[in-house]
């Protein structure tokens, strides 16, 4: 119809998370309920915890969605869910959740792959042109994916072990910084200069694929071996010699993979997406490259949110692809 609205839930991780979208591309509303406040004195992600906030949230946040839409279920054509991946307690909430109102409401139900719909973020800014490749860089994916058409992802390359703001997020521990540290050490970064060499994992000539675990026992064994001497490193000096590395290895495939595969466009998806540094190397990379659009959502829409969902979901809508009341969370799905 002319004017498609999708009610999402997302609930994969850490934040409470609902969105109504129009045609595939409007935010209409969108609201995240976070519980990093929950988590930080834990120095990461506690499930059982993540689980109990999602359970206590998701109706509240449904509810706030619709008010803020000014909408009701009746004005709703579809009811869509991130089924997998992240923490199968998280995503059972969201999953039970999106189940009742569909069958409550007797509304077809639209099961969504996360990173889907992490991608499709960019959905949400500008009309995706086919072929392109996004580079997915979240707290638990590093992945380049390369696209033909709509719904059909080909991941060319991706992490070997660590995922990029798993990194981030260690590295922060060994800096003492809260969780989630990937903020934190963006702005550490920006106020030192990467004096110190790191190693860059390129790994065999020609491969899209990463690996960062290398890289952050580089950081832990600097931070130590400084401490055994007596040494002083400034933390900014470390924030920005380790983003350094992990931002000129992602920029450098992600441009190789652009070229090699033609691409018209190039997006950015995922946490680390909001990345500071990681957006202006991008930016200055591609500039050059003029038949190359790239297209980085705003902060907002890189971490975990709805509205991604609800873009990803109303492919698939279009598609005719739908859930029964089968659907379960599966937390390795693949995409
Ligand atoms: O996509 P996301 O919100 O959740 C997952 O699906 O994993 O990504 C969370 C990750 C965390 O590791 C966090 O530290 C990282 O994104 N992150 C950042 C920044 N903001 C969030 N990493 C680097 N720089 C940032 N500015
Ligand atoms: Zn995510």
């Amino acid at each position: 119809s002319k004017n498609q609205l999708i009610l999402a839930l997302e609930t994969s991780c850490d934040e409470t998370a609902a969105a109504v979208i129009r045609n595939g591309h409007e935010i209409v509303a969108n609201v995240v309920a976070s519980q990093i406040e929950s988590h930080k004195r834990f120095g990461g992600v506690v499930p059982e915890i993540a689980s109990r906030h999602h359970v206590e949230q998701i109706t509240v946040v449904v509810e706030e969605t619709l008010n803020q839409a000014n909408l009701t279920f009746a004005d709703i054509d579809a009811i869509a869910v991130t089924e997998g991946p992240g923490l199968v307690g998280a995503l059972l909430i969201g999953v039970n959740a999106a189940k009742a109102l569909a069958f409550a409401h007797q509304k077809p139900l639209i099961g969504v792959h996360h990173i889907a719909g992490h991608i499709y973020a960019n959905q949400l800014i500008k009309k995706l042109e086919f072929p392109l490749l996004s580079l997915v860089v979240s707290g638990g994916h590093t992945e380049l994916v390369y696209m033909e058409s709509h719904g059909q992802f080909k991941v060319i390359g991706e992490t070997r072990d660590d995922a990029a703001g798993e990194a981030y997020d260690k590295v922060a521990r060994t800096l003492n910084l809260p969780y989630p540290g990937g903020p934190h050490i963006d702005r550490l970064a920006h106020e030192g200069e990467p004096l110190i060499d790191l190693p860059r994992a390129w790994l065999e000539e020609g491969s899209y694929d990463f690996s960062f675990s290398g890289l952050k026992s580089a950081v832990i064994n600097t931070v130590h071996n400084a401490k055994q001497k007596g040494e002083e490193i400034l933390p900014q000096t470390l924030a920005a010699s380790f983003q350094a590395s992990v931002i000129d290895v992602l920029v450098t495939k992600t441009v190789k993979a652009a070229k090699e595969y033609n691409v018209k466009q190039v997006l950015v998806a995922g946490g680390v997406a909001a990345n500071k540094g990681l957006r202006a190397a991008l930016e200055e990379a591609f500039a050059p490259l003029s038949n190359i659009e790239l297209i980085i959502p705003p902060l907002s829409l890189c971490t975990d949110n709805a509205a991604m969902i609800g873009a990803a979901a109303s492919v698939r809508f279009a598609q005719g692809k739908r859930s029964d009341m089968s659907l379960n969370a599966n937390p390795g799905l693949d995409l």
